[in-house]
């Protein structure tokens, strides 16, 4: 495989194996990301055109990473307002039932029981890990059941679930199923043409090592027509780029998810770079960075096994994704562990009482053996 490293910055004396926590930028992004800012410095060069030209670019990169169509795309802050755009606007109301899981991470949890204000009836899956089982869903859908809302990869152990298993569930209902992919779009391969996902909501400065702040949500087109807006973008509605000719009266609005899109779109910084590190993944390909990755974490559970650690959700091979979860004997235990590795200038992240270990394409096995070494054997 080509050597990635040099295409970022060297993390040494650091060994950066926290993707999950936040992607870092390509230098081909740092170089767009100054281009952009000397386009604030020099507004003069800043054409009209391409306050409307930047953000369809990026929404056909995005479309195409997902095999959606790019009228399937809207542009966000966030996972959390891509969620809401759907939470707020289906139409949810006393007596509707919505099913999520405690081990969402907080983006698809807190925007859905928030809902409970209006009656909606929200239930909680509780299960043992970031696991999600078929069983437990099965057990709680009813007729009322309107939204099944999950993560793809868990921000934990990583654990992934199977997104058309789901999916048929829920639309078997008659419910929509809205996904979380902030862990697995950029990392892991997706087709939404052939999955049973109504709504994919993504945060993309992980996986698609963009600018904090940016982020995207996939509305399916059916979708898309029971949504209501309640503000409108005003670049979104028809002919809105010609000042001279704005209605005034009525006004029309495209049939596409760009209506949601978050107000100022074009935020010229963070689309740039956004845009520059899509290239980037693209040119590697998701499938190097899923089969790197794996690679890496198969070593590492392999080592961390013989050592005698805990790991977290791993059992099943189809389950596994970018990034791996472990344990050791007590969470006390664990939380020393975590901050060995720290003092060793070995980043990682801690979440549940678990240490959680995401690398990428600047990684490498020797950087695997390093946290291995480090780690030592359990206490
Ligand atoms: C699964 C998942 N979703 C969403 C986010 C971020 O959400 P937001 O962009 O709304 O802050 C994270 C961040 O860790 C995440 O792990």
């Amino acid at each position: 495989m080509q050597d990635y490293r040099q295409e970022f910055r060297d993390f040494a004396p650091t060994i950066y194996l926290d993707c999950a926590y936040q992607g870092p930028f390509p230098r081909t992004t740092v170089a767009r990301l100054q281009e952009a800012i000397e386009l604030k410095c020099h507004p003069e060069r800043l054409e009209a055109p391409e306050y409307f030209r930047l953000p369809e670019r990026v929404r056909g990169r995005l479309a195409n990473l997902l095999g959606a169509d790019p009228s399937e795309i809207a542009l966000t802050n966030s996972a959390t307002q891509g969620i809401g755009i759907v939470a707020a606007g289906v139409g949810l109301a006393a007596g509707d039932e919505v099913v999520i899981a405690s081990r969402n991470f907080p983006a698809n949890l807190f925007t859905w029981l928030h809902l409970r204000r209006l009656g909606v009836r929200v239930q909680v899956l509780k299960p043992a890990g970031d696991r999600v089982r078929v069983e437990d869903v099965v057990g709680v859908l009813t007729p009322r059941t309107r939204v099944l809302a999950l993560d793809w990869v868990g921000y934990t152990s990583g654990a992934r679930i199977d997104l058309a298993t789901f999916g048929e569930l829920v639309h078997r209902q008659g419910g929509i199923f809205v996904v979380d992919g902030t862990q697995g779009v950029g990392a892991l391969e997706i087709d939404v043409r052939q999955l049973p996902v109504d709504v994919l909501a993504v945060a993309a400065y992980k996986w698609l090592l963009g600018p904090y702040g940016t982020g995207f949500v996939f509305l399916r087109s059916e979708v898309q027509d029971r949504l209501e807006l309640p503000v409108v973008n005003w670049m979104s509605v028809e002919g809105s780029e010609d000042f001279d000719a704005l209605p005034t009266e009525e006004f029309t609005l495209p049939r596409a998810a760009r209506i949601f899109d978050v107000p100022e779109t074009s935020n010229f910084l963070n689309l740039n770079a956004l845009e520059a590190s899509l290239e980037f993944v693209e040119r590697a390909g998701v499938r190097t960075v899923a089969e790197h990755c794996a690679r890496l974490l198969d070593r590492l559970a392999e080592g961390l096994e013989r050592k005698g650690y805990r790991l977290r959700d791993w059992t099943d091979a189809e389950q596994h994704s970018t990034i791996l979860g472990f344990q050791a004997d007590s969470r006390e235990a664990t939380t020393q562990l975590h901050q060995k590795l720290r003092a060793n200038n070995v980043a990682v992240s801690q979440r549940h009482g678990t240490i959680r270990v995401s690398p990428y394409l600047y990684n490498t096995e020797a950087d695997i053996d390093r946290l291995l070494s480090v780690v030592g054997d359990p206490s």
